[in-house]
This record gives C-alpha cells, sequence and structure tokens, in this order.
C-alpha cells in the first residue's frame, strides 16, 4: 500500500517536471520568423512587399499555422511542414498595427508573433464646404490617419485661431480632430485649416465655413407664393377693370355708331 502511493507520488513528481521544464527548454529555440526567435515588430511602408518565414527546427517532422490577427491563414499543402512563408503584398495602411502568428500545430502554446508598423504622412479628409445659419451650432470634423501620430491644429484664416471659451470645443480621439462652434456669428465666417504635422510630413486641409444671416433661405418658397396671389389679383382686378373700360368705351361708342358719317 505504501509503496504504491509513494511510487504514484513518484510518477507525478516526473510528470510535473516533464510538463514544467521540458517544454520550457524546447521553446527556447524551436521557432523562428526571419531568423527572429522572440515577438517583434516589423516596420514597413504602404505598396512594399513583406515575407514572414517561419521555420522550426527539431528533430521530427512539424506542422506550422499562420494566423493573421485570430484568423487561421489558409496555406498550401507545400507551405506547412517545417517551414512556411506568408506574404503581405502589397502593404496597406490598414495593415497598420495588425499581428501575424506563427504557431505550432502540435503544441500551440509555442507561437512567434510579428507586430506590422506600417507608417504613413498624415492624410486628412472632410466636407470642404459647410454652411450654417446664425445662431445654430457647427462641427468642422477633420479626419485624420497618420502613423506616428500627428501633432494636430486648427487655423482661421492663415492665422491661429482663438479659442473663446465658451463658444468653441476642440476634440480629438486617434481618428478624428474636430473644432465645435456654438452659436455661429456672422465673423466665425472663414476658412479654417485643420494642420496634422508629423515627423514625415506636415499636411493641411481646409474647411470653408459660409455664415448666412439667420432665415436667409427660409422665405424663397413664401416669397413665389406671395408673387403667385399678387400676380393672381393684379390680373383679376386688371379683368374687372377691363370689362369696365370696355363697358366706357362700348358707352361712348353708342351714340357715335349712331352718327351718320
Ligand atoms: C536548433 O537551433 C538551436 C539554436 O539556434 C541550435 O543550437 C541547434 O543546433 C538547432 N538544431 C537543428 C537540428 O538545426
Ligand atoms: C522536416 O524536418 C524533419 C526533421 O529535420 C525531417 O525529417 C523531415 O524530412 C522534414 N520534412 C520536410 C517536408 O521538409
Ligand atoms: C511605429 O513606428 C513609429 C515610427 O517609427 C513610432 O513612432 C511608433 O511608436 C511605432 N508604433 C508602435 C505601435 O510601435
Ligand atoms: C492663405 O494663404 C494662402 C497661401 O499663402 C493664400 O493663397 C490664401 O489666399 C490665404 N487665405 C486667406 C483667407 O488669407
Ligand atoms: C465667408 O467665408 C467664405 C469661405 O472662406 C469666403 O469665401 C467668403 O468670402 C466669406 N464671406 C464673407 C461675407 O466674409
Amino acid at each position: 500500500m505504501a509503496c504504491k502511493r509513494s511510487c504514484l507520488m513518484e510518477v507525478y513528481k516526473f510528470l510535473l517536471f516533464v510538463t514544467l521544464f521540458l517544454p520550457r527548454e524546447m521553446t527556447s529555440s524551436v521557432l523562428t520568423v526571419n531568423g527572429e526567435t522572440e515577438n517583434y515588430i516589423l516596420h514597413t511602408k504602404p505598396d512594399s512587399h513583406e515575407s514572414l518565414t517561419c521555420a522550426v527546427n527539431h528533430t521530427r517532422e512539424e506542422e506550422l499555422l499562420w494566423y493573421r490577427e485570430e484568423g487561421r491563414v489558409d496555406l498550401k499543402s507545400g507551405n506547412k511542414i517545417n517551414s512556411s512563408s506568408v506574404c503581405v503584398s502589397p502593404i496597406s495602411e490598414n495593415d497598420n498595427g495588425v499581428t501575424f502568428t506563427c504557431r505550432l500545430q502540435s503544441d500551440q502554446s509555442m507561437f512567434i508573433s510579428v507586430v506590422l508598423n506600417v507608417t504613413f504622412p498624415p492624410r486628412l479628409s472632410g466636407d470642404d464646404f459647410q454652411t450654417a445659419e446664425e445662431g445654430s451650432d457647427v462641427q468642422l470634423v477633420c479626419n485624420v490617419k497618420s502613423n506616428p501620430q500627428a501633432q494636430m491644429m486648427w487655423y482661421k484664416n492663415n492665422g491661429s485661431l482663438d479659442l473663446e471659451k465658451n463658444r468653441h470645443q476642440v476634440y480629438q480621439t486617434s481618428e478624428t480632430f474636430q473644432l465645435s462652434i456654438t452659436k455661429v456669428k456672422k465673423s466665425d465666417n472663414g476658412t479654417y485649416s485643420c494642420i496634422a504635422s508629423s515627423p514625415l510630413q506636415t499636411e493641411t486641409k481646409d474647411f470653408h465655413l459660409i455664415v448666412k444671416a439667420k432665415g436667409w433661405t427660409i422665405p424663397i418658397e413664401p416669397i413665389i407664393a406671395a408673387c403667385v396671389v399678387i400676380f393672381l389679383t393684379l390680373c383679376f382686378g386688371l379683368m374687372a377693370r377691363r370689362k369696365r373700360i370696355m363697358e366706357l368705351c362700348m358707352k361712348d361708342q353708342e351714340p357715335q355708331s349712331g352718327t351718320p358719317l
């Protein structure tokens, strides 16, 4: 009984040793991606081509798996055993921050990850023209994509914009730079420039804000309607007067017609 117990303990101890220490020793040098044995960041640029080669140095045949983020990459049959390559071509701005991971099929806790760092100058977009009625609130939204992140600024009519505490608000997220103006005034009319400065490049985009006097656009339709009413009234008035004029003429003509010439 006693032996059985102690023997079992020995077996457990051995198994524990195997599971704890053996794999750790193997992980240190089994997998490589482009020759690297640890996770790394790959610096690249849009439109370039990158190929990642994962290799296993092992005494037996090993199948490799590639993941793009959480998704399995579909590999051709000749591109799975002992060595496997994936190509990202061309690299796009959207590949920035994406993780590629190579795993050992037989032991998926063994892996090497590569994170893409795609650097590109600032790209700005948004509505070029915006019309606002005096007294309304406006938002000028400058969409920005840049890596590394750009330093953002608003200018007005080529000069720095003095932010008024209660009327102007600047709001920034990783992909937008926004200027809110509450209760716009005539003097807010002008060209606002969204300026993005990155170590790679400084980029500017103009936003034209046209402030219209209050109620400038509303009366067009009522004015047309009023014109039609006035026109019709005039017509009816003229017709009525014409009838009377005609009657007068007839009266004038009557004695004339009887006059023998
Ligand atoms: C596997 O890699 C390790 C470390 O780089 C090296 O020492 C060993 O010789 C390699 N084994 C084979 C079979 O290539
Ligand atoms: C994979 O590597 C093992 C061990 O080095 C080797 O025996 C086997 O032939 C290799 N298989 C392929 C398809 O390269
Ligand atoms: C990517 O590279 C840029 C410039 O080399 C650096 O400023 C930025 O911090 C890097 N980003 C990450 C997530 O490593
Ligand atoms: C801002 O500067 C540019 C270039 O110097 C010029 O073409 C433009 O007319 C200026 N705009 C204003 C509103 O001053
Ligand atoms: C309002 O701003 C626009 C855009 O900058 C400009 O073209 C226009 O001349 C300005 N109008 C007035 C009245 O200042």
